[in-house]
């Protein structure tokens, strides 16, 4: 097996995340890790599938693990390891799950461009998977907010309606994102709970989203926001659009 390259990719990786260390040790501690918080009742040994999903050989990407390992999965039992473990232990734990996805940053252009879903993919629809997770556009790509395939974070609920072209995806509704108002401050929100004690939402107003829980006597839920998808997706040409509705358009026809 060719190891060299990967090392060098992983460890250009994480020296943006870590003092230098050698990288076998921080895959090491990170496996510790794993074993010792992630296994059990839920992951599998080596990213085995337990209770809890597979996590190896899936494609995720750093931005994937990274972001649902630190705000968690609403809805599921997956928590949101922010606090309780330390800033080493959970970069070393990501690293060690990105290892099993065979990763490579995407920031590095890498991606997961050898994942058999993608092999699968006619030139336009993968040309539409690599735009949908750009590490170019940094949080002002698709998989800031969704998560198609198992590439990205899943703010917003699965995409159900695929818009019929790229002016249709320009002018989206959101019809979920309300405008609320917490200690005076009013943001554009995507609720996913409203509890008679807490409401649960994410704040649209920075990328990536903010996953907050406030009580519901400190929040004040008002009608439509401002807010528009469109301006998310800004960074995006028209010719760049359409590969991505094509590669959405493939993804549900190989579920089918
Ligand atoms: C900053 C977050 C964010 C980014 C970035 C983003 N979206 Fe969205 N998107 C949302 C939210 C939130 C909704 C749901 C709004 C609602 O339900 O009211 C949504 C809804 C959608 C829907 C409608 C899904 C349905 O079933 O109705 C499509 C399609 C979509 N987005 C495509 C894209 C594409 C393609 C990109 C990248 C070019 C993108 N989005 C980037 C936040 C984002």
């Amino acid at each position: 097996m060719n190891r060299l390259p990967k090392t060098l990719l992983l460890i250009t990786l994480l020296a943006g995340l870590l003092p230098a260390q050698d990288l076998a040790t921080v895959l090491k501690k990170g496996q510790a890790v794993y074993a010792a918080t992630c296994t059990g009742y839920c992951h599998g040994e080596s990213g085995a599938a337990g209770s809890a999903p597979r996590l190896s050989g899936r494609g995720f990407d750093q931005a994937y693990i990274t972001g649902v390992v630190t705000r968690g999965v609403p809805g599921t039992s997956m928590p949101a390891f922010n606090s309780g473990i330390s800033a080493a232990d959970r970069a070393a734990v990501i690293a060690y799950v990105a290892s099993l996805n065979g990763i490579v940053s995407p920031s590095l252009g890498a991606a997961v461009s050898s994942t058999p879903a993608t092999a699968k993919l006619t030139g336009e629809a993968a040309r539409g998977r690599a735009l949908f997770y750009d590490a170019t556009r940094s949080f002002g790509r698709c998989s800031t907010c969704h998560e198609v395939d198992g590439v990205g974070i899943p703010v917003a609920a699965p995409i159900a309606k695929i818009p019929a072209d790229v002016s249709a995806l320009r002018a989206l509704a959101t019809p979920n994102v309300l405008n609320v108002t917490v200690a005076g401050e009013s943001m554009p929100a995507l609720i996913l709970s409203r509890k008679a004690q807490s409401v649960v939402f994410y704040d649209l107003t920075v990328a990536p989203p903010v996953l907050r829980t406030v009580a519901a006597s400190d929040i004040r839920i008002g009608e439509a926001s401002p807010w528009r998808h469109a301006s998310a997706i800004a960074s995006y040409k028209d010719s760049e659009l359409s590969p991505i509705l094509v590669w959405f358009q493939a993804s549900r026809a190989a579920k089918n």
